[in-house]
């Protein structure tokens, strides 16, 4: 039987009550499946940098990186400032496995109600492809003249052209699969160096995708669109940042961040993939198990797809979209009652198997 080894780190506040939940639908899926789940925890977390005073140990990738993808919750908790634990921990992953891609789907689902007039499901279907390496996000900068009258920081933006390409040309090879429409999040008429670059780039990148079409919006007007015209969408790339906001953004349109599920992708397959939803660590809520569990399991499912296992993918999937159109056993972000547990019950009960070997669940 073939038995694939992840790297299951819970991380902070919620993230240790979705992601145990998850891992009982993700082998309750490879039971059915026919292949085996082998899970390593590590404790890494802002709880963890409050005893030793870091969020990993200093060999952390090195301990990972044989894995054959890795589970995350969520990284950042008050009490640890929030660019200190990032950077301690999630940050440097995606970066070491070179994840450059960072794949968030979007899309209405039945028994979800979007907060837009007259959106249906099937109207609203398109993933959010952020690069997750470079642009917006950088270490390189520095505070002069502190405390001072004159006291400034600067931070630097870095865009490569290998960096821009390799996810421009996931984007477009998505899109081959789907309507052959990509879209470029801009902002090349006030950001005068980097944003014209990776226009250029687009525009270069996608003469090698002859019959797709494309258009590129800045980001002011993008996040306008997103909210009136979602259904103009088919694959999205974005920078960094602006992929961080649209990706909060396109969820927020489809009804709830908590059931928005994320991958941080080393195409290549050089180094291991993560999952993790979109949302954090959410502290306003954390302890009470009332937190939506789906982001979570549908990010494991994108981590199943991933390790070649489609059938128990698309079997979670189902069980997802089962779950939430009969809206019976929904969490608070969606209008329901449940807790995280009920609601991840529901999901195992509806998975194909669960139906034949547990009637009454
Ligand atoms: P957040 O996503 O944690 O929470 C935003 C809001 O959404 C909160 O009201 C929260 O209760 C709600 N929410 C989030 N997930 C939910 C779920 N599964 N079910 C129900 N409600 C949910 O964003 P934030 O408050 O900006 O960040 C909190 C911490 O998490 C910060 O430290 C931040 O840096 C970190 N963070 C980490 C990641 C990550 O690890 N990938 C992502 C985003 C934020
Ligand atoms: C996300 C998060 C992270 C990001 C933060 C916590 C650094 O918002 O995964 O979307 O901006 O990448
Ligand atoms: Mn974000």
């Amino acid at each position: 039987m073939t038995t694939y080894s992840i790297a299951v780190i819970p991380g902070d506040g919620i993230g240790n009550e979705v992601v145990p939940e998850a891992q009982r639908v993700l082998e309750a899926a490879a039971r059915a499946g026919g292949f085996e789940l082998d899970w390593t925890h590590y404790d890494w977390s802002c709880e963890r940098f409050a005893k030793t005073g870091s969020m990993m140990p200093a060999d952390g990738l090195d301990r990972i990186r044989d894995k054959d993808a890795i589970f995350l919750g969520a990284v950042g908790f008050p009490g640890v400032p929030d660019h200190v634990s990032l950077w301690g921990l999630l940050i440097p992953i995606r970066r070491g496995f070179h994840q450059y891609v960072n794949l968030r789907p979007v899309k209405l689902m039945k028994g979800v109600e979007s907060p837009l007039k007259g959106r249906e499901p099937g109207d609203i279907d398109f993933y959010v492809v952020r690069e997750n390496n470079e642009g917006e996000y950088s270490s390189i900068g520095g505070r002069l003249y502190e405390g001072q009258p004159d006291e400034l920081v600067m931070q630097q933006s870095v865009f490569t052209r290998r960096g821009c390409d390799r996810v421009m040309r996931y984007a477009f090879d998505l899109a081959a699969g789907r309507k052959k429409h990509v879209t470029s999040a801009t902002k090349s008429n006030g950001i005068s160096h980097t944003m014209p670059y990776w226009d250029e780039r687009f525009a270069a990148v996608a003469k090698d995708y002859p019959g797709f079409t494309t258009d590129q919006f800045h980001i002011d007007i993008l996040t306008a669109h997103f909210v009136r015209n979602p259904d103009w969408f088919d694959v999205v790339v974005a920078s960094n940042l602006f992929g961080d906001i649209l990706s909060d953004l396109g969820p927020a349109v489809v009804g709830s961040i908590g059931i928005a599920p994320g991958a941080n992708i080393n195409p290549e397959k050089d180094y291991p993939s993560m999952f993790e939803p979109v949302h954090g660590s959410a502290p306003d809520i954390a302890g009470k198990g009332i937190a939506n569990p789906i982001g979570q399991v549908w990010s494991g499912a994108m981590m199943l797809r991933h390790l070649g296992e489609e059938a128990a993918a698309r079997a979670i999937e189902d069980a997802i979209e089962d779950v939430l159109a009969r809206r019976d056993s929904l969490t608070r972000d969606l209008g329901g009652t449940a807790g995280t547990r009920e609601l991840t019950d529901a999901i195992i009960g509806a998975l194909p198997a669960s139906r034949v070997h547990s009637p009454a669940a």
